[in-house]
């Protein structure tokens, strides 16, 4: 098959929620779907119960089972379909970001009775500025929710995006009757899960049709058509490229737990979600159906067996074909490497590929050459843009406390600052080391992981600290402006740290202290990340 027909069948995305929405059921469904499994259960559920933050077994289970499934290949209707997957805990909400720099659209799951929630208004500013196209997905109608209109308008409202309904509910909780498809003009009868039956799919063209009145009754036939006539009067109709270019989301209604509406919405999303797209780098725009090979890692997580210190890379291939055994060059390390045993993953298995295409993403094991947002291309000098570095919100300085075990701490939290489960700040002599994260459960993780796969101890001090700001000056050859920066440098001396690839950053220990730094220094730049093209302070 040519590159462009690859292209052509192939459906990159990730299932977005707030934990308990549902995201783990309609994974487990579509996989059904799709014949990646065979039985429900199959898919474990990958979040960490907000309860268990100290129990460390369950930290460590998400992490083995969390590799497994964080990429889900599976075929549908010739299609094949890439679902990554996203951890629910909000702690670990930077991968989420991460990974959804490597999806081309998102299917994001709401809960009709608690509506649009905190996670979900986070996860969807994301997918705004990225202007990825989203699929609504309001779920668990066999409970009393909230009213759909009112759902439609909080949706608006909170995720200031326009809404398109594509589906229409007949009552919910106990008197969930079904769903009317809008766009296929169909009525969709609800029985649970078990009971479902050929006859519970009928076509109804016209919604006045007596047909409907049979099927779900006279009072809430009339209810259907009033509540069709007003969104078909409220909502324009649907438009596809609007869907494309992110400035509508089209809205399904169902109830994963009892896969209904799941088929609907696969199919849907099957017809209108985007191929694989291009994408942007710090030279020019690389666009997928290109011969030559480019990708970007997204991902590195740990190997689940603690006996081999390598870790898996996972690559989005973004153009050309990638081959096993060809040699490809690391653009940051200025290297050529090659992997003999790249894999594929399905949905609770990996295999060794020989090749992949754009939209693919491919595990590469690593021996601590990758880092987030490594670029591997044929030869060319580019870098993908927009892979966030997140902005730590917490500190704790990192004590040793084994004096022994000094370099296994420190290539422990190298390592596993690569992963992007926190970020690593050293003073100028290098002695004293600060670990931001945003939540406090990445320090159990680290603690956790330093001791068992590194014989390293040590524990965390409080620090106080507000912010972690990346410093620059836009000409560092300007007189002006250097002498400004190295005044700065000296004068906070205490308060500057390196990040990783020893970029000075100050850590300002109040949003005070920041304000005047920043009024009394103009000719420096304060920035919020280390990826400096990202939002100023
Ligand atoms: P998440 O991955 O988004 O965190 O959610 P998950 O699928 O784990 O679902 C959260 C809970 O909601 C689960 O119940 C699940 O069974 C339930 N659920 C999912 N879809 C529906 C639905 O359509 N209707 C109803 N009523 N419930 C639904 P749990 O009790 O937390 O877990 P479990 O013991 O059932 O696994």
């Amino acid at each position: 098959m040519s590159l462009q027909s690859e292209i052509q069948r192939r459906r990159t995305f990730a299932i977005i929620s707030h934990p308990d929405a549902g995201k783990t059921t309609l994974t487990e469904k579509f996989l059904l779907y799709g014949g990646a499994i065979q039985v429900a259960g199959a898919v474990k559920s990958n979040k960490i119960k907000k309860s268990a933050t100290s129990d460390f077994m369950d930290i460590e289970r998400q992490r083995g089972i969390s590799v497994a499934t964080s990429v889900m290949t599976f075929e549908y209707e010739g299609i094949q379909v890439n679902l990554l997957d996203t951890p629910g805990h909000k702690d670990f909400a930077e991968d989420t970001y991460r990974t959804l720099t490597a999806v081309d659209s998102v299917i994001l799951v709401i809960d009709c009775v608690k509506g649009v929630e905190a996670q979900t208004e986070k996860l969807m500013s994301v997918c705004r500025m990225r202007k990825t196209p989203v699929i609504i997905f309001i779920n668990k109608m066999d409970r009393d929710g909230k009213d759909p209109f009112d759902l439609l308008d909080e949706l608006e409202d909170k995720l200031d995006i326009k809404v398109r309904p594509l589906s229409w509910p007949i009552n919910m909780g106990t008197y969930f009757k079904g769903v009317y498809s809008l766009y296929h003009k169909k009525l969709n009868l609800f029985r649970s899960g078990s009971q479902r039956v050929e006859d519970d799919v009928i076509t109804i063209e016209n919604i006045s049709d007596k047909k409907l009145d049979e099927q779900v009754g006279e009072r809430d036939a009339k209810q259907l058509r009033t509540d069709v006539e007003v969104i078909e009067g409220v909502y324009d109709s649907f438009d596809v490229n609007k869907y494309l270019s992110a400035d509508v989301a089209p809205v399904f209604f169902g109830s994963a737990i009892n896969n209904f509406g799941v088929q609907e919405l696969l199919e849907t999303f099957i017809h209108i979600a985007p191929i694989p797209q291009k994408r942007e780098t710090d030279k020019r725009i690389i666009f997928p159906d290109e011969n030559k090979f480019s990708g970007f890692v997204f991902k590195i997580h740990a190997n689940i067996d603690p006996r081999h210190r390598d870790r898996i890379a996972f690559m989005r291939v973004c153009s050309g074909l990638f081959e096993r055994n060809s040699f490809y060059h690391h653009v940051r390390l200025d290297k050529n490497l090659r992997f003999n045993n790249p894999y594929s993953f399905l949905a609770s298995s990996k295999d060794v590929i020989d090749e992949a295409y754009p939209g693919d993403v491919i595990g590469l094991y690593d021996t601590g050459n990758f880092k987030i947002g490594d670029t591997l291309t044929e030869g060319e000098d580019i870098l993908f843009r927009g892979i966030p570095s997140f902005s730590p919100e917490i500190f704790k300085e990192l004590i040793n406390l084994d004096p022994m075990k000094t370099k296994q701490l420190d290539k422990g939290i190298e390592q596993l600052t690569d992963e992007g489960v926190a970020q690593l700040f050293l003073n100028e002599s290098g002695h004293k080391k600060v670990v931001g994260t945003v939540g406090e459960l990445q320090f159990e993780v680290i603690q956790y992981r330093l001791e068992n796969e590194y014989g390293a101890k040590c524990r965390f001090q409080q620090i106080s600290m507000h912010r972690a700001c990346w410093i620059t000056i836009e000409d560092p050859k300007d007189p002006v402006q250097k002498k400004q920066l190295d005044e700065f440098l000296r004068m906070k001396g205490d308060y500057i740290y390196f990040d990783k690839d020893h970029n000075p950053v100050y850590m300002a220990e109040t949003s005070w202290a920041l304000n005047v730094a920043i009024q009394n220094n103009p000719a420096i730049t304060f920035h919020t990340t280390s990826e400096f093209k990202t939002e100023v302070v």
